[in-house]
């Protein structure tokens, strides 16, 4: 199974939306397509919708027909903002499109220019899979035998087009026949966990337990826990670290019980122009996700939602961050911008 796969003139993705009852796989020609896409949770996790943006761009260029270089690159950058404007909290999508816009300088002419563009993104996707292998085993290296591991959300290869992060770690660590068990929330309101997390456990044979987001501190509190693992859409310069709605709460509570919490991401995820969490911005979505479950009403028609799609965990209560380059831990405004730096 790839979450993405790059066919010459589109993308190859599997719909996430459809899953676990499902394996459908849709092809994406177009710009618009890929916007679409990653708008409708087709493809989602940070790092992978960098990738469907990259790729989007890629494949945007090959349709715009001028001979002036000028056209061409405003007509690209139209296509750029509208791949940006699709969610606003994983900053992962924006430095995949900064690194697209980037490559334009290269190329001596527009035909040349549109190649780079398709090699870009194929390097982009080559340097998640290398990140996302890098993070899978120093995240392993934190996992203890016979640990049982409670992750949030998805964070696994469907989320990275790659290896996975948080979950990268968690099947490392099963190849390395470490004796482990997962605990994995559902993560209303679109059930990441349940849905996409215990599908791909499952498919690995890894022991995994499903429950609901509010019965986390009950396990946790019971000693059932050893640690607190979860990916991240965006960690501003001071560590504060912006993921799925509801990894606050588990932050919190594994501090209060003693147990680490530990975020694992690319440094694509690193966005050291925000000086702290509160600038985050994060996205707030329909409030049919949360009035409907599957289409089903589960609210009485017309009742007030607030749906926010992330969260902001400050940075006291993380443990460590799992980057490509090792694990770090506080003083972030330190380690992270050294990290950056080397
Ligand atoms: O709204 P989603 O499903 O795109 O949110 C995804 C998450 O919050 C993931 O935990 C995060 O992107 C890390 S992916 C390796």
């Amino acid at each position: 199974m790839e979450a993405i796969t790059w066919l010459d003139d589109r993308i190859e993705i599997i719909d996430q939306t459809r899953l676990p009852w499902e394996e459908v796989y849709l092809q994406l020609s177009t710009y618009e397509e890929a916007a679409q896409a990653i708008k409708e949770m087709r493809v989602r996790g940070a790092p992978l919708i960098g990738l469907v943006a990259a790729y989007g761009i890629a494949l945007g260029a090959q349709s715009i027909k001028t001979k002036s270089k000028e056209h061409f690159l405003a007509e690209l950058r139209r296509m750029a903002e509208v791949l940006a404007s699709t969610r606003p909290t994983a900053v992962n999508l924006f430095q995949a499109i900064k690194r697209m816009i980037a490559a334009t300088q290269t190329g001596e002419d527009i035909t040349g220019t549109k190649a780079t563009l398709i090699a870009e993104a194929k390097a982009i996707h080559d340097d998640e899979r290398q990140a996302t292998r890098l993070i899978s085993q120093f995240g392993a290296e934190l996992i203890g035998n016979g640990f049982t591991i409670l992750t949030h959300c998805n964070a696994g290869p469907l989320a990275t087009g790659g290896d996975g992060t948080a979950l990268g770690a968690i099947m490392a660590a099963k190849e390395q026949n470490k004796g482990i068990n997962i605990i994995a929330t559902e993560t209303r309101p679109l059930f990441q966990g349940a849905r996409l997390t215990v599908w791909e456990l499952m498919r690995k044979d890894i022991p995994v337990t499903l429950i609901t987001d509010s019965m986390a501190g009950h396990f946790i509190s019971k000693g059932d826990v050893n640690c607190v693992m979860v990916g991240a859409d965006r960690i501003a310069a001071n560590g504060d670290v912006a993921n799925k709605i509801g990894t606050y709460t588990l932050a919190v509570l594994a501090r209060e019980n003693g147990i680490p919490f530990y975020v694992a991401a690319p440094i694509t995820t690193i966005d050291l122009s925000l000086s702290s969490g509160d600038r985050i911005p994060i996205e707030y979505r329909s409030p049919e996700e949360v009035t409907h479950v599957q289409g089903v009403p589960v609210a009485p028609q017309g009742v007030q939602v607030a749906n926010p799609a992330f969260d902001v965990t400050p940075h006291r209560y993380v443990s460590a961050i799992i980057t490509e380059k090792g694990a770090i831990k506080e003083p972030y405004q330190m380690t992270l911008s050294k990290l950056l730096d080397e």
